[in-house]
C-alpha cells in the first residue's frame, strides 16, 4: 500500500479522521512519541495496527481519548483516585489501567479484563481525536521491540508501505512514551516509566509503587528486552570489571549526559545543563542517530534515576545488550 504522508494542518487532520473512520491505519504526533492509531471499537481496525508493528497478540495498546468523558465511557467505573489523576495530569503523558467495558474489544487490551487509557496533550492529536469522533487505539508507530518513533521521518523509515497514512507533526516535545499507571492493583503500581515523573505521581498517590524493573509483569511493554537498536548498546559503569571484550573508542558511539567524551566515533550529548526533560526529549532521537552512524556498537552513560532520569534508565537497560568501561583510549564491554 503507498503511505500518504498528511500536513498536520485542518485539511490534513481532516483526512486523517476521515481514515480513522474507515477503519485504516493513520500514524500520529502525540506528545511523547508518534502513534499508530486506528478505531479502538474496531476489531478489524485494531488487528491491522498489530499487522502493521509485526506485534504480538499478547500486548496490549493504550487506548486515546479526547476528554475524560470518553475515558469513562471504556471502564467500568472511575474510582476516586483516578479522578484526582485525571484532573491534575491529563492532557499529558500519563495512562491509566481500569477494569474494562464490554464495548472495547478484546484484540485491544489482548484478553485482559482491563485497558490502559490516555488523553493526549499534543494540539494534533486532540483535534484528530475530536475529528473522528471516536477512541483511538495506538501502540508506538514503530516495529515491535524497536526504537520509538520522535518524529515522522521516524515513522516512515520503519512503516511505509505497511500503513495507510502519517500526519508529520515533526518532533514530539517529551521524547518518551507516557507512564503507565495501574489502578487495579492495590496499593496502585507503575508498570512503565514514562513522561510523567514518577514523583509527581506521589503527591496524588502517595503509596504508589514502582514494578520491579525487568521483572515479569502485567505490562507486556515492559519485556525485559525492549526499545532495541540496530547495534547493541552497552551501559557504561565506572569501574573496570574482568574480562570482555576490547575495542577502540572510534569504533563506538558514545551517548553522553552532559559531556562529550574524546575519541568516540560519534558523539550524541543529552543536555550539557543537566536537565533531564531535555534529556528524555532527545532520547530516542539521539539512538536513532547513533544507530546510523557506522559505528560497531554503542556505550551509554547513566543518567541521575529521578524525574525523567527514572524512565530514562529503564529504556537504557532494556536496550542494553550488557555492560562496558572505559580503559584510556579502548572501550571494553562484556554481555
Ligand atoms: O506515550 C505512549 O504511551 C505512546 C503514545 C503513542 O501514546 N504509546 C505507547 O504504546 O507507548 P505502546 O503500545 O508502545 O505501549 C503500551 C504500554 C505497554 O507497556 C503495554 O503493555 C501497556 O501499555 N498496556 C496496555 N494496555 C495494558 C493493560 N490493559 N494492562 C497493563 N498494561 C497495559
Ligand atoms: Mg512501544
Amino acid at each position: 500500500m503507498e503511505t500518504r504522508v498528511l500536513p498536520p494542518d485542518e485539511e490534513g487532520i481532516a483526512a486523517a479522521a476521515e481514515l480513522i473512520r474507515r477503519k485504516a491505519t493513520v500514524a500520529f504526533p502525540t506528545e511523547t512519541v508518534y502513534g499508530l492509531g486506528a478505531d479502538a471499537l474496531s476489531s478489524r481496525a485494531v488487528a491491522q495496527v498489530f499487522a502493521a508493528k509485526e506485534r504480538p497478540r499478547f500486548d496490549p495498546v493504550i487506548v486515546h481519548v479526547a476528554d475524560p468523558d470518553e475515558a469513562a465511557g471504556l471502564w467500568t467505573e472511575v474510582p476516586p483516585q483516578a479522578r484526582r489523576l485525571m484532573d491534575r495530569f491529563w492532557p499529558g503523558p500519563l495512562t491509566l489501567v481500569l477494569p474494562r467495558r464490554r464495548r472495547v474489544p478484546p484484540i485491544v487490551t489482548a484478553g485482559l479484563p482491563t485497558v490502559a487509557v490516555r488523553m493526549p496533550s499534543h494540539p494534533v492529536a486532540l483535534a484528530l481525536l475530536r475529528a473522528a469522533g471516536r477512541p483511538i487505539a495506538a501502540p508506538s508507530a514503530n516495529r515491535f521491540g524497536r526504537l520509538s518513533p520522535t518524529h515522522h521521518d521516524d515513522v516512515l523509515a520503519q512503516l511505509r508501505g505497511r500503513i495507510h497514512a502519517v500526519v508529520a507533526g515533526g518532533p514530539t516535545p517529551v521524547g518518551i512514551e507516557s507512564t503507565v499507571v495501574s489502578l487495579v492493583e492495590d496499593p496502585p503500581v507503575v508498570l512503565r516509566p514514562g513522561g510523567t515523573p514518577y514523583e509527581a505521581l506521589r503527591e496524588v498517590i502517595p503509596n504508589l509503587r514502582l514494578a520491579p524493573p525487568a521483572g515479569p509483569s502485567a505490562s507486556p511493554g515492559t519485556l525485559p528486552r525492549h526499545y532495541v537498536p540496530a547495534i547493541p548498546l552497552y551501559i557504561l559503569e565506572g569501574e573496570a570489571f574482568a574480562g570482555g571484550e576490547t575495542v577502540d573508542r572510534a569504533q563506538c558511539g558514545l551517548l553522553a549526559y552532559r559531556e562529550a567524551g574524546a575519541g568516540f566515533g560519534r558523539v550524541e550529548v543529552l543536555s550539557p545543563t543537566g536537565n533531564l526533560v531535555e534529556a528524555a526529549a532527545r532520547f530516542f532521537a539521539a539512538l536513532h542517530r547513533l544507530e546510523g552512524a557506522g559505528v560497531a556498537a554503542i556505550v551509554a552513560e547513566p543518567v541521575p534515576e529521578v524525574g525523567l532520569g527514572i524512565a530514562i534508565m529503564d529504556r537504557l537497560r532494556r536496550a542494553a545488550s550488557g555492560r562496558a568501561h572505559v580503559q584510556g583510549r579502548r572501550v571494553v564491554w562484556t554481555r
